[in-house]
């Protein structure tokens, strides 16, 4: 079993402009196409500039002996005709080896606070059907109501060699 962190060795704390380099690459490191090829394909620099940009108080990370180790990236949504606040969690991931060790539920108690404070009333995130690490930790957190959704893909560049040929 992984050792849990102790909350002096941990520091969770708001992302600044200095972390977003490594941000970027643990997510890098964790979002590969072999892990899932739609969260490889989504996270780019784009991803952490736009929420940091519109949501820097729910851009937050998790320091081990000065190093950032984990980040938890959110926003919020609010729709006209409802009264409902909705928190997006779009990512969330710690270092490869840090697992399991509890900085994954400390990021997400702190986003959680944070989308209370500003009024969320429910948390929303999506990750792939088989992504078994991600939903067992997110079903830890006291998510349910799991609901399947179909992700495609239409591949542009078969279209386009067929039209050269046409
Ligand atoms: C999902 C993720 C962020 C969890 O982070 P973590 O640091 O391992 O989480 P914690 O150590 O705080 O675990 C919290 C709970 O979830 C459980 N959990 C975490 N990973 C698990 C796994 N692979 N299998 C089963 N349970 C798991 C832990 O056992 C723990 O339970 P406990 O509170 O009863 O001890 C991490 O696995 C990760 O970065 N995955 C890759 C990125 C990803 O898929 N992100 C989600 C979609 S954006």
């Amino acid at each position: 079993m992984s050792k849990k962190l102790s909350t002096d060795e941990l520091v969770i704390r708001i992302m600044t402009i200095d972390d977003l380099a490594a941000v970027f690459h643990l997510g890098e490191q964790l979002f590969t196409s072999e892990y899932s090829s739609s969260m490889y394909r989504t996270w780019d620099e784009y991803e952490i500039t736009t929420l940091f940009n519109s949501d820097s108080e729910l851009c937050i990370v998790a320091e081990l002996n000065e190093e950032v180790v984990g980040f938890a990236l959110g926003t919020t949504v609010e729709k006209h005709n409802s009264s409902w606040k909705y928190g997006y969690l779009v990512w969330i991931g710690t270092r490869p080896g840090l697992q399991k060790c509890g900085a994954g539920k400390a990021l997400f108690e702190e986003i959680k606070d944070r989308m209370v404070e500003q009024g969320v009333r429910m948390i929303i995130i999506d990750t792939d059907a088989d992504n078994e690490a991600g939903i067992q930790f997110f079903k830890k957190q006291g998510f349910d109501n799991v609901q399947e959704h179909v992700y495609m893909t239409l591949n542009l560049s078969k279209t386009r060699k067929r039209r050269k040929k046409a």
